[in-house]
């Protein structure tokens, strides 16, 4: 399947041109007029307030959301619905939400360009959800690789309904949008298929609906990987806290947990098969301060692990530390964040409740 690779820099646009031609090549003759007429596309994409957002979330999402915003029509949503698709406590589950509304505003989204909101103040999500659960397929939920790796430990016998399900929400989260990119890690290409395919099953059976959406992910720091093991996508979920740098870490943590992160044997300064765990490292440098791999490998040339870690320590700091003051001072007034979010879930709905209509009525069920 192709995907819309992110072929952009930060100061780069694409040209009008070639976003015609984009849209021209995937989107049906009626999205293709209505594109004409310059509505901006629209862009889907969310995080789970789940454990502590990582400098993964913000490399493989909120980095790239905040770099496109003007360009397109976005929601960025806090999707608690998934969440709690393992368990949560409820208290925590609160608090995690307006962390995550706050980290989406200190890194820079502005609610002149996205509707931010929370997926469960929206129950169109839930409904639509419903909807597409009756074409989705045992089998293809069944082949879902984030919900193998999930269900690892426990086994599937004991998961719950909702995290094999976990995926059709998720189409649900960006069909009621009729979003047309959704930025997004590497790890959720599959999600990203299944929900095309969803989507194209339902134009073809009950007559065109939904936009078939693409994925958006970025050329660097779509995977950030485990800085204790480089064979683990780093995960915010993990109990280990020297797995991760999250985007709330202090300074001198963030220092601290690069500095101590695994290296691999011998020396040279490579992104090469044998070094996992400095090729992710250059990989993170490259992500945050926009120089290429190829130009860290000849800067670092010659120099040690301990260079490397010490420098890419600061870079890390200089992206985060703005974006942590800002969250925090933020958090000062969770009464604002909570106004701010429901007026997003206002906006939201005007959207969601007519593709949500559309979709009931081609089914029936109106
Ligand atoms: P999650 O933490 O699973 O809610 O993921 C939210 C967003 O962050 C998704 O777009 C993920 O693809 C992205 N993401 C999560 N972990 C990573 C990682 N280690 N590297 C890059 N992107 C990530
Ligand atoms: N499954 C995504 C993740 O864990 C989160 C998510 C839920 C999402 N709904 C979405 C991402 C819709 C993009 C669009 O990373």
């Amino acid at each position: 399947m192709p995907f819309y690779e992110w072929r952009r820099s930060k100061h780069e646009s694409v040209p009008m041109a070639e976003k015609a031609d984009f849209i021209a090549l995937r989107l049906s003759p009626l999205r293709t007029q209505k594109a004409h007429t310059m509505q901006k596309q629209r862009v889907f994409s969310g995080i789970q307030p789940s454990g502590n957002l990582t400098v993964g979330n913000y490399l493989g999402a909120l980095k790239n959301w905040v770099a496109i915003q003007k360009e397109y029509e976005n929601y960025f949503c806090i999707v608690d619905l998934h969440a709690i698709t393992v368990p949560q406590d409820p208290k925590i589950l609160r608090q995690k939400i307006r962390e995550v509304a706050a980290i989406y505003f200190a890194v820079g989204l502005d609610p002149e360009h996205c509707v931010i909101f929370r997926q469960s103040k929206v129950p169109e999500h839930t409904e639509l959800a419903w909807l597409l659960n009756c074409i989705a397929r045992f089998g293809e939920l069944s082949r879902m690789t984030q919900f193998k790796d999930k269900t690892q430990k426990g086994g599937a016998d004991s998961a719950s309904a909702g995290l094999f399900d976990y995926p059709v929400l998720m189409a649900a989260d960006v069909l009621l949008y009729n979003a047309h990119l959704v930025p997004v890690g590497d790890d959720q290409r599959q999600h990203l298929e299944l929900m095309r395919t969803l989507a194209r099953r339902f134009n073809h059976t009950y007559g065109e609906t939904f936009v078939v959406p693409e994925a958006m992910i970025p050329p660097t720091g779509a995977r950030v990987m485990g800085l204790d093991d480089p064979t683990m996508k780093m995960s915010k979920s993990s109990p280990a806290p020297a797995h991760y740098v999250a985007i709330l870490d202090e300074p001198d943590t963030i220092r601290k947990k690069i500095r101590r992160a695994k290296t691999d044997s011998g020396s040279g300064i490579t992104a090469t098969d044998d070094k996992p765990a400095i090729r992710n490292l250059l990989d993170i440098y490259s992500a945050m301060s926009g120089k290429t791999i190829s130009a860290l490998e000849a800067e670092y040339e010659g120099k040690g692990y301990g260079d490397l870690k010490k420098d890419l320590g600061e870079v890390v700091v200089e992206g985060l530390a703005p974006i942590r003051t800002r969250a925090l001072e933020l958090l000062d007034d969770p009464g604002e964040l909570d106004s701010i979010l429901d007026s997003g879930a206002e906006r939201a709905k005007k959207v969601a409740s007519s593709i949500l209509r559309d979709a009931q009525t081609k089914m029936g069920v109106d």
